[in-house]
């Protein structure tokens, strides 16, 4: 798919059918995340794979808005270093270049982003002082299911030209 299509196509994926996805597709969805850009290339981050398939049903109860974690075929756990200062922001690139790679390979993903996240660190061994971005699940969806219509601002409302308030 080429890049625009697929960041206009792109939507959060909440339902996911059982099809396993290949080790190479998982391993590309990992080096976009690995590859972003980051300040200072600090690349404040680790990204912890997770696809054994009893720990998905587990973390159920971590993914305080995510229960689709049980469906997926795996899982990017997005850790980030709160000591680098803007690693909130730098990770978000990896996790956006994740899953634009993931809907390339028509597969979905969604930012869980309300946690339990103490005890998920204990679940999954995360050092305290380290932070838990979101968990994104990917799997194949049942593209009939899905809603292409994008809900987003017009453009007259959030454009402008050459200065504040002046339409594009
Ligand atoms: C920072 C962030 C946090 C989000 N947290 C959740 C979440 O916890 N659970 C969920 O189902 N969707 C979550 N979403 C998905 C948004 O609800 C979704 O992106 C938005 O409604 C636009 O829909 P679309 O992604 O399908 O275009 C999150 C998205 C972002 C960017």
């Amino acid at each position: 798919m080429e890049v625009f299509d697929c960041v206009s196509t792109l939507s959060s994926i909440r339902s996911y059918i059982d099809k396993e996805v290949p080790e190479e597709v998982i391993m590309e969805v990992l080096e976009a995340g690995r590859l972003a850009p980051s300040a200072h290339n600090d690349q404040p981050w680790q990204f912890i794979l997770i696809r054994d398939k009893s720990k998905l049903k587990e973390m159920k109860k971590y993914c305080l808005s995510g229960s689709f974690i049980s469906q997926v075929d795996f899982a990017v756990v997005v850790v980030t270093y709160p000591a680098s200062k803007w690693h909130e922001i730098d990770s978000t690139r990896a996790v956006q270049n994740m899953a634009l790679t993931a809907w390339s390979h028509k597969l979905g993903t969604c930012w869980i982003g309300r946690l339990e996240e103490k005890s998920l660190k204990n679940y999954l061994n995360i050092p305290d002082k380290l932070n838990i971005l979101t968990v994104l699940p990917f799997g194949y969806f049942d593209e009939r299911l899905t809603n292409s219509v994008k809900f987003r601002k017009d453009p007259e409302q959030v454009f402008h030209l050459n200065s504040y308030g002046n339409s594009l």
